[in-house]
């Protein structure tokens, strides 16, 4: 055997234990959730739904709350900002599906698809920026009088769609539905 070979199969042997490395990782990972799907501990039972009180949320103010480790953004929405996100049409979004997850999937970003209980006021989000993940600055920031995230300047509008930068997606409505007047139940 060459010197050149003998290096050559050195390196294949390399690459077999890593791969074959790699596998019981993945496994491990794959399995883990799953289990843990299984037998969740009391506390992550808890987390999975919380309820929120959102009496004292006045007019033209926002609760942000820490559910499942992420912020989601509670607004009591002013009137002009109801008006602004109502006229706005369609054609003028860059994302123009609700991204509601109460809704089926594909519904249109019109505002009423975005909005939590019967009134036009509440609008509940995730305070994730659909870009890479930063928390989005809100009380009308940004060129579109919603929220604004400062990482790389994503503009969203008062029903937290986005309007321009790199952002590709509306901020995420989660799971959330209204218990009482005053409280707001997550997940
Ligand atoms: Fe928000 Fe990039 S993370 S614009």
């Amino acid at each position: 055997m060459s010197h050149a070979d003998d290096h050559e199969g050195t390196r294949r042997d390399f690459l077999y234990y890593a791969t074959a490395g790699a596998g019981v990782v993945a496994t491990g990972a794959a399995v883990w959730p799953l289990v843990n799907q299984m037998n969740p501990s009391a506390d992550v039972r808890a987390l999975a739904s919380i309820r929120v009180d959102i009496s004292g949320v006045a007019e033209g103010s926002q609760l942000t709350v820490k559910w499942l480790g992420k912020p989601v953004f509670i607004r009591n929405r002013t009137q002009e900002e109801i008006d602004a996100a109502r006229e706005t049409p369609i054609d003028d979004l860059p994302d123009p599906v609700a991204r509601n997850e109460n809704l089926g999937g594909e519904e249109p970003a019109t505002d009423e698809n975005r909005t939590l209980g019967e009134g036009e006021n509440w609008l509940v989000m995730m305070g994730v920026c659909t870009h890479l993940g930063c928390v989005p600055l809100g009380d009308g920031a940004g060129d579109y009088g919603g929220w604004y995230c400062p990482c790389h300047g994503s503009h969203y509008d008062s029903a937290g769609r986005i309007r321009r930068g790199p952002a590709p997606r509306n901020l995420l409505v989660p799971v959330a539905q209204f218990v009482d007047d005053t409280t707001i139940q997550l997940g």
